[in-house]
């Protein structure tokens, strides 16, 4: 039997619809709202697969211009009712594909997003987080490290984050947390990449 394909717009459409989302917070990790209070200088912010997109809130309060993209209709909608009249700042689309014409951002903000793609799908992912960001741009957020049994989510090793991110990006700091959601306990690291000229 074929594997659920979880690059795939339907499998995770399928879970919003049946309101299976273990992964959701209900609202803003610790570690971010501690990143934007010593983060004060304004910038351009992407959110890829930004689920309820609780996060746009943050940034867009932070000062910063936000935008975030998420590719499950039900996602969208619900997080355009999550937040009211900043919900246009939510794009319907798919991170791989979406025209960002000439658009570079400051800073892009992961969160359950790298672990939800198979490993396969992680070349493109850094090759097209270094192509998005603005030099010396950084890529912040929460990153999933260990052993997980049943993926998604697709837990990184050191070895694999060096190999994948360590020609564009320089690992800044690097924090475990103590405190998940269920799904991702014991695995989450606060993570900083600055983009390096290659
Ligand atoms: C595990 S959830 C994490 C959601 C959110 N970032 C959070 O922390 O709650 C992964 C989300 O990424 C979305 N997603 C997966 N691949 C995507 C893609 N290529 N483009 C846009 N969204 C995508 C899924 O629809 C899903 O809502």
């Amino acid at each position: 039997m074929n594997e659920p394909d979880s690059s795939q717009t339907q499998f995770w459409v399928k879970r919003w619809e049946v309101g299976k989302i273990p992964w959701d917070l209900g609202g803003i990790p610790p570690t971010l709202v501690s990143f934007l209070t010593r983060t004060r200088t304004p910038t351009r912010v992407l959110i890829p697969g930004c689920g309820s997109g609780y996060e746009v809130r943050a940034f867009h309060e932070a000062g910063h211009d936000v935008t975030a993209i998420e590719f499950s209709a039900p996602a969208v909608a619900h997080a355009r009712e999550v937040l009211g009249p900043l919900g246009d700042k939510v794009v319907h689309g798919n991170f791989f594909k979406h025209d960002f014409a000439a658009t570079r951002y400051g800073l892009i903000y992961e969160r359950g997003f790298l672990c939800s793609l198979p490993p396969a799908r992680w070349p493109d992912y850094a090759s097209r987080m270094a192509s998005l960001l603005s030099p010396s741009g950084r890529l912040v957020g929460l990153f999933l490290y260990g052993q997980e049994p049943e993926p998604p989510p697709f837990p990184l090793t050191e070895e694999t984050a060096a190999g994948l991110l360590g020609r564009s990006f320089r690992l800044l700091r690097n924090e475990s947390v103590a405190v998940s959601v269920p799904v991702y306990q014991g695995l989450e690291h606060w993570q900083e990449w600055e983009k390096i000229e290659s």
